[in-house]
């Protein structure tokens, strides 16, 4: 039986991928920096670890805990909408240290047990975001895009040793915990100069159209994790699959 370990399960992707899992029988190693069991369905194959991508020593007990996996799954991650004057080093040392050397540590972390079974799948979660050019989530974006160049160079590395590498990139889901965590973070609404292009984003991110499902992630993790013919980069969701479409 398979065995995927998965980061950032409290809520939104990571949820509904562990849920995904466990329905079609994998073992699931749940990981959050808050365990909370209680929130997906009591199985034998399920275990919840701690872990906080952005702590050394937080990533090595869980990865040793973990033992044996097969799949990795790098779906931790925040947003902080800002224009780029406003967005302080803190800020932007935050985005960085979670969502770009987060991915870096669980991934050098997981990837000797990789090469040494010649076998493996790491699967990093970006966004859609990085195929566009947009105001106000710029150090979004670069953490994002940051994780994009680490995946696709990495996944040349390791193809030799028999590991596979994919890059999910998700469009906008208003449904999880993103816009609201996100939405503490955000700057430049009352700025004289930068206020319109702030209100501007956040309408055109309420516009009417099409959107992306925890679902729509779950379904592309499955695929990248149990199909060895799936692409580098897959979309999921609609929005994402018509930007990744308008930028080739
Ligand atoms: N929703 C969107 O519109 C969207 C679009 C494209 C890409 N994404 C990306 O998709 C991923 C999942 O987002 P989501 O929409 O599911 O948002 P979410 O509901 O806010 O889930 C994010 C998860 O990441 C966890 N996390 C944050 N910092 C962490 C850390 N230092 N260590 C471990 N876990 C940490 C959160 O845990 P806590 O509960 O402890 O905070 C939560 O479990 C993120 O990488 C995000 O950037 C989201």
């Amino acid at each position: 039986m398979s065995t995927v370990l998965i980061t950032g399960c409290s809520s939104g992707f990571g949820l509904e991928t562990a849920r995904l899992f466990l329905d079609n029988g994998w073992n699931v190693i749940a990981t959050m920096r808050t365990p909370r069991p209680e929130i997906l369905p009591p199985s034998e194959r399920l275990r919840v670890l701690t872990l906080d991508v952005t702590d050394p020593d937080s990533v090595h007990r869980a990865i040793a805990q973990a033992g044996d996996i097969d799949v990795l799954v790098n779906n931790a991650g925040f947003g902080a909408p800002s224009p780029i004057e406003l967005t302080s080093l803190q800020t932007a040392r935050s985005l960085l240290e979670t969502n770009t050397l987060g991915t870096l540590m669980v991934t050098q972390a997981v990837l000797p047990q990789f090469r040494q079974r010649r076998a493996g799948v790491v699967i990093n979660v970006s966004s859609s975001v990085t195929l566009k050019v947009l105001p106000i989530i710029g150090m979004y974006r670069a953490s994002k895009a940051a994780v994009n160049a680490l995946t696709e160079s990495l996944a040349l590395e390791v193809a030799p040793l028999g590991v596979r590498v994919h890059l999910v990139l998700p469009g906008r889901a208003p449904q999880t915990q993103f816009s609201e965590n996100a939405r503490a973070h955000m700057l430049g609404l009352d700025h004289e100069d930068y206020a319109s292009t702030v209100q501007g984003f956040i309408s055109s991110v309420r516009s009417d159209g099409p959107i992306t499902h925890a679902s729509d992630v779950a379904a592309a993790v499955w695929l990248a994790a149990t199909d060895p013919t799936a692409p580098a980069r897959i979309p999921a969701g609609a929005d994402a699959r018509q930007w990744m479409d308008e930028a080739q």
